[in-house]
């Protein structure tokens, strides 16, 4: 096994907050165990393209309170194809990197683990996304702030619902996760949440509707996570034909979700696992990521993480449903 000298470290996927947090926890922890660390820019796109650069404690300065990545990320099509991955490995030669660190999500880690697998190349990842969606941590990075903002916003929405007393579906991010949604409208005290994961066999706004929500409240908030094909306009729609007597509206919040500075929670988070990232490095360990379990750091397999669906406890939708009459 190569002897490992030199650690790169980069963002992929959409943003998450607290990605800086981790970068600056790679470096920070790897120079202080005697590695070289080096930022590779614009994700797996930048690998392909030798955009490369060596990090000192000091370009890590003062960026545990941003949002974003100072690295710049991107979804990579070109690292998918043999060729795409073979540049990325001559850079890595080139620039004498022996591993990587990879902050991303679900598609970025699938990336770390095949182009681990083909080149026989020590990689980790770190899970940096808002969806929450990564098996084997008991949250993602990014995760609790995207929450509270969404909080931060229904409360305001909340204000000129109950002004007008209208109806509001209001639409969050999270993939084919509905983690954002279910808990943001339990921390917001929304009426409801439609998520994917209970979208199988019942008509989540027939229900709500049939609560008789508008009979005791005046105004009432649904979190309706994204959708291509049933997000909250199609829901929206759908009242304003089958219950013409409500005032309905849209608050579809995009990609302010995705910006701010990150929680306490997630800055924790990134630093734990940044340095967690270092030790698995130092045991020898490859093809894991780091995660944060009942409050411990633990390494959990590419397989695992990326294969095994994030279970979704059902219970949270008891609780919604108990607390929204
Ligand atoms: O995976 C993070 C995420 O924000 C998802 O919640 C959302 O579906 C997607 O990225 C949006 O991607 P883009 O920034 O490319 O529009």
């Amino acid at each position: 096994m190569t002897k490992i000298r030199t650690i790169g470290v980069l963002t992929s996927g959409g943003d998450a907050p607290g990605m800086n947090a981790a970068i600056r926890a790679v470096t920070r922890a790897g120079i202080y165990n005697g590695f070289n660390i080096k930022g590779i820019y614009r994700g797996y796109d930048g690998l392909i393209k030798g955009e490369v650069k060596p990090f000192t404690t000091e370009d890590v300065s003062g960026i545990i309170n941003r949002g974003g990545t100072i690295l710049k990320t991107a979804r990579s099509k070109d690292f998918m194809t043999p060729e795409g991955k073979l540049k990325a490995y001559e850079t890595c030669v080139r620039e004498e990197i022996d591993a990587l660190v990879v902050i991303g999500g679900n598609g970025s880690l699938t990336g770390a683990r095949d182009f681990g697998m083909e080149f026989d190349f020590p990689c980790i990842g770190l899970p940096g996304t808002i969806d929450n969606d990564l098996y084997g941590t008991d949250s993602t990075i990014g995760y609790d702030t995207t929450m509270n903002t969404i909080m931060v916003c229904v409360d305001r929405i909340r204000d000129t619902a109950n002004s007008h007393e209208r109806i509001f579906f209001v639409e969050v991010m999270g993939r084919d996760a509905g983690f954002l949604a279910q808990n943001s409208a339990i921390a917001s005290g929304a009426e409801a949440a439609i998520i994917p994961e209970d979208m199988t066999d019942v008509d989540q706004l027939a229900q709500f509707m049939g609560r008789g929500i508008r009979k005791s409240k005046k105004s009432c908030i649904v979190i309706v996570s994204e959708s291509p094909k049933c997000g909250a306009l199609y829901y929206a729609d759908r009242v304003k034909k089958e219950f013409p007597e409500f005032d309905v509206r849209v608050s579809i919040l995009g990609h302010l979700q995705r910006g701010g500075t990150p929680s306490a929670h997630d800055r924790i988070l990134a630093s734990r696992t940044g340095v967690g990232a270092i030790e698995a490095l130092r045991q020898g360990q490859r093809n894991i990521m780091v995660g944060v379990r009942n409050n411990e750091v633990v390494y959990v397999p590419f397989s695992e993480c990326i294969r095994t669906d994030k279970p979704f406890d059902k219970k949270l939708i008891t609780v919604l449903d108990e607390l929204s009459i």
